[in-house]
């Protein structure tokens, strides 16, 4: 585990003196690690360090001047490879908290931990990031984004793809109850709908508090390709994919629009099929251009757009796999549906006014789920 002192979490160096607020303006001495700030009548130190944190200042004294209290959240990813990595990547650069990476992979999560850890001082994040092999690091976490898992190999089928995953799926879960009990549990490892059911499976959580990430990466994804089409600002584009991640996605241009229009009124309904089918295969395509790998960029913006609803308590909008009971006719499954992300997980589902196709289509959606979750029943993996 890198040298990561929870003290140094303090956040931004707000100094004040004793009868009276002080400006400072110092130089920071790499040797003893200490910043020296002058004040006129006054001297106050702050010790700081380079890996990002502030310690309390200290008065002229030498006492600790208390700082302004605030809860410091604590985010694990387990997984550095590049989805892990990245999610840590916008984690930090979003100031959320303090992150732990983990991976069995020994060095892996320090190595990456420790480059983004140097990044901070030019990017100008303060969240403290530890890479580890140990689960015991990941203590307390308040959320667990889960981005382990194998890629499928050549000559694997994709029962033997479930099966090793929902392994990988059951052990990490284990250290999650055991030292994050407390914690929500944000689910990335494909296939995802039937991972996310085996963890919530595996944990025993309330459903609030085990969420598949993958609404979000297609939605941003249509987004995209509609702003790409009409040449307009992404930020002016909302979507909503529901249903399974992977081909069976049930993208709904009813429910798209351009700064409130709907896309219906600003192009063509071959245009908008085009983008259907575009953001059904959008992962494929990616693929297909790195030839190894996966898409990371937009699954971890999308995984990192989640981790920031829940601890900012935005209650975002967002669809995500949830585990359903009866909403839109569908229970004991996840898929994906819109959903308010608050501080609690899933404070709401949402049920839209569907189409009869589209219910159709989100109902073929959960069948595949279904199958999936079938077979790891049958290996009695669930
Ligand atoms: N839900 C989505 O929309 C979405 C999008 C992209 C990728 N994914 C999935 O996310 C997962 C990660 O993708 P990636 O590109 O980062 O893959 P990757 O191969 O780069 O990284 C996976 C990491 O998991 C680690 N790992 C394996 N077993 C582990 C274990 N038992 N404990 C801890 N770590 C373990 C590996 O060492 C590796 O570093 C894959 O399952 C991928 O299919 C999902």
């Amino acid at each position: 585990m890198l040298a990561a002192d929870p003290a140094l979490a303090g956040g931004t160096p707000a100094v004040q003196g004793r009868g009276g607020i002080l400006w400072f303006a110092g130089r920071f001495n790499a040797a003893s690690g200490a910043v020296y700030l002058g004040f006129g009548a006054r001297m106050c130190i702050v010790r700081a360090q380079p890996n990002l944190g502030v310690m309390p200042p200290l008065d002229s004294n030498q006492k600790e001047i208390p700082m302004p209290a605030g809860k410091r959240f604590k985010i694990t990813c387990v997984g550095a490879g590049n989805v892990g990595a990245a999610v840590v990547q916008y984690c930090a650069e979003m100031d959320l908290g303090d992150i732990i990476l983990t991976d069995i992979v020994e060095g892996l999560p320090q190595g990456k931990a420790l480059d983004l850890t140097q990044a901070a001082p030019i990017r100008g994040y303060n969240s403290v990031v530890t890479g580890t092999n140990e689960y015991k690091d990941i203590e307390g976490s308040d959320i667990v984004v889960i981005t382990a898992g194998l890629p499928r190999k050549p000559g694997m089928s994709r029962l033997d793809l479930l099966e090793k995953n929902a392994n990988i799926m059951a052990e990490i879960c284990q250290n999650v109850v055991k030292y994050a009990p407390d914690s929500i549990v944000i689910v990335v490892t494909n296939p995802l709908d039937v991972m996310v059911y085996t963890a919530f499976k595996k944990l025993g959580f309330p459903p609030e508090r085990v969420i598949g990430m993958a609404g979000c990466l297609d939605s941003a994804r249509m987004r995209a390709f509609v702003a790409m089409e009409l040449n307009t600002s992404m930020k002016n584009v909302d979507t909503m994919v529901l249903g399974s991640h992977g081909d069976d996605m049930v993208p709904l241009p009813q429910y798209t629009t351009v700064s409130g229009i709907p896309i219906t009124r600003l192009m063509p309904q071959d245009r908008i099929d085009a983008i259907v089918e575009r953001t059904r295969k959008g992962g494929g395509e990616i693929v297909s251009l790195l030839k190894t790998g996966s898409a990371y960029y937009a699954p971890a913006a999308s995984s990192a757009r989640m981790v920031e609803s829940i601890i900012r308590d935005e209650r975002q909008l967002l669809p995500c796999s949830a585990y359903l009971t009866g909403q839109y006719g569908l229970d004991d499954v996840y898929i994906g549906v819109p959903v308010r992300l608050g501080k609690e997980g899933v404070e709401e589902i949402v049920e839209l006014k569907l189409a009869d196709e589209e219910l159709q289509a989100l109902h073929k959606s959960a069948e595949e789920v279904r199958t999936g979750i079938k077979g790891l029943q049958d290996m009695n993996l669930l």
